[in-house]
């Protein structure tokens, strides 16, 4: 159960991801029909846009309970065959960064996932043998922010592979109206709108910058949130209109100054700013390239004219 009250608790009560939604539902109402446990589940996509949330709120349609665990977690076989065993019967097992899991834990998902079996050795040398010890029929939601990096036979082993999008202003205004309600604090459309904008496409930051921007509503203006008191808080915040924060700024301000924009290879950027790869690559990029701000080219990354214009840089010609 998960004790975070913006996050939603039913289906219907869930803003976006329109496609995932309305298969899981599907796949919710014919798994309760025939009173077995739902299918595994593997939600990828950059951070912050639901994964867990939506992992709640199938366990609790579902009616069982969700125990969630994380990949770099679980650093035994027996650690893993440990918490499946005391699954109930139709549980939610949520694994978090599942890309992370190492190759022996992983191996104890196998028989676990296909046929809700864990198999145990016991016995050495020649005498060794390995028993076969039943489970609870259950579901494995796995969420990874790099589905590229999961290996095959794990991949293979989920009945249902959803991409998680990044949401669209309008979706996220309604979840800041959603939450500001739940917050108790009030807000008009178009400050709802101006924070949307900022969001960078993700709910959690939108509900981040709530409670920031509450803040400065109630100290610095009478408590309530409009577009001007949400511009000044977020221009202090370093969220600039298009919902980029420094690090975004700073890898477009590398490419230019450092790099003549691009092409430039991950690796090398990353060095250039001290930042670690795989982060620009799952965190940072796709909001980038999603945004036409940057371009993925053979020979690298390079950025695009929409990002000079946004930085108000002059565009050198060669
Ligand atoms: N809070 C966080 N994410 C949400 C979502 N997708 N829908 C509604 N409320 C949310």
């Amino acid at each position: 159960r998960i004790e975070n009250h913006l996050r939603p608790q039913l289906l219907e009560d869930y803003i976006g991801q329109a496609k995932a939604k309305e298969m899981l539902k599907i796949y919710i109402e014919a798994a309760k029909a025939r009173g077995e446990a739902l299918d595994h589940l593997l939600f990828y996509g950059p951070p912050g846009l639901g994964k867990t949330t939506l992992a709640g709120i199938i366990a609790n349609e579902m009616n069982v309970n969700m125990k969630i665990t994380s990949g770099p977690a679980i650093e035994k076989p027996g650690e893993m065959a440990a918490i499946l065993n005391n699954l109930q019967e139709g549980d939610v097992l949520f694994v978090d960064e599942i890309h992370r899991l190492n190759r022996q834990v992983e191996e104890v998902l196998y028989p676990a996932m296909e046929d809700y079996a864990i198999d145990i050795m016991i016995g050495k040398g020649a005498s060794a043998r390995s028993i076969r010890l039943d489970l609870p029929k259950f579901t494995l939601v796995g969420a990874t922010t790099r589905a590229g990096m999961l290996t095959a036979p794990l991949r293979d082993r989920f009945g249902v592979v959803t991409r998680m999008e990044y949401y669209t202003v309008e979706e996220l205004k309604m979840i800041i109206l959603r939450s500001a309600k739940v917050l108790e604090v009030g807000i008009d459309e178009n400050g709802a709108y101006a924070m949307a904008r900022r969001s960078r496409g993700t709910p959690r930051l939108a509900n981040r910058l709530l409670k920031r921007v509450r803040d400065f509503a109630q100290v610095k203006y009478d408590g309530y949130i409009t577009e001007e008191v949400a511009d000044y808080a977020l221009d202090l915040l370093d969220v600039d209109k298009e919902g980029l924060d420094q690090t975004d700024r700073g890898i477009l301000l590398a490419m230019i100054g450092k790099f003549g924009g691009g092409p430039v290879g991950l690796e090398t950027l990353a060095a250039s700013i001290g930042e670690d790869p795989g982060t620009i690559e799952d965190v940072y990029e796709p909001y980038l390239l999603k945004n036409g701000f940057i371009q993925r080219t053979p020979r690298g990354r390079v950025v695009t004219d929409a990002a000079y214009a946004h930085l108000g840089i002059c565009k050198e010609n060669e």
